[in-house]
């Protein structure tokens, strides 16, 4: 073989292969630019798909944050009228007793009969200034021997624990239910 020829088949085998390089950077450039367009496209989308879920998550928000002002405006209202009511209440209950509609002094018996208490209801809320919430219906029921009393659970230990009289009868808020010397405050019968 001559030099010339082989130098020949070389550069044709050289110039094959660039060809068909050249064939398939052309064949694939118009996909790869394809391929490339609809990326943008879908970046895009999804850019206007975020900017309308935002949109719309902005809006949900101040929608509830108007509804949230309105029901705290309305919540608003309703306690004036709960305090206005209960203002009302207490008023025409504090009358009620002023108006001797509940005996003055009540008179609260042990079961065995032993014993008698009594307890002045305008002293407590006319005088005192304390409220029926204070006692009613935390502290006693609404009624002269159905709560406490019959059921003898007024008892001066139960009271001593805080209960009933006691809860404030404690010597801080008012005279103590064990000191000697109040026993006849409450008990004024005995001797
Ligand atoms: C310091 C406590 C206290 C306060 C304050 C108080 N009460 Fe009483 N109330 C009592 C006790 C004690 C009884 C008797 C409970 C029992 O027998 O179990 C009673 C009984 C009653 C009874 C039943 C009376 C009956 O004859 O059947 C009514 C009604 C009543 N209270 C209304 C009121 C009202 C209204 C107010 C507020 C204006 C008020 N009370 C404030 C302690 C209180
Ligand atoms: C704040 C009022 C109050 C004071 C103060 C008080 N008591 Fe009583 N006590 C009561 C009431 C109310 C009852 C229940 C009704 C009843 O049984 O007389 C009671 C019940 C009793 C009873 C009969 C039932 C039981 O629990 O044993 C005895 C005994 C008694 N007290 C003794 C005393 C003595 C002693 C003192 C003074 C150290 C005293 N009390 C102070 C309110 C009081
Ligand atoms: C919510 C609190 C409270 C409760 C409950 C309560 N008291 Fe009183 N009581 C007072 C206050 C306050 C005074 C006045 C201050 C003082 O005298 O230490 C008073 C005063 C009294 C007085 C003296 C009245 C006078 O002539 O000056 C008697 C008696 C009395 N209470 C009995 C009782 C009895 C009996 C009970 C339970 C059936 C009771 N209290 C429950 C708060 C209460």
């Amino acid at each position: 073989m001559n030099v010339d020829r082989i130098k020949g088949k070389v550069s044709t085998r050289i110039f094959i292969v660039f060809a068909a390089l050249a064939l398939f950077v052309i064949a694939s450039a118009p996909v790869m630019a394809e391929e490339s367009v609809s990326g943008k496209d879908l970046v895009e989308k999804a850019r206007l798909d975020a900017e309308k879920a935002k949109s719309e998550a902005q809006k949900a928000m101040a929608e509830a944050e108007k509804a949230l002002t309105e029901a705290e405006a309305a919540i608003a209202i309703a306690e004036s009228h709960k305090e206005k009511a209960k203002e009302i209440k207490d008023n025409a209950m504090s009358k009620m007793v002023e108006a001797g509609y509940f005996p003055d002094d009540i008179t609260l018996e042990n079961k065995e009969g032993t014993s008698k208490a009594v307890f002045s209801h305008k002293k407590h809320t006319t005088r005192e200034k304390l409220k029926c919430m204070e006692c009613h219906p935390k502290l006693f029921i609404m009624k002269v021997g159905k709560d406490v009393v019959k059921k003898g659970r007024l008892t001066m230990e139960e009271m001593k624990k805080g209960k009933y009289c006691g809860s404030c009868h404690n010597g801080k808020k008012a005279f103590s239910i064990n000191d000697i010397k109040h026993c006849r405050k409450c008990h004024p019968k005995s001797k």
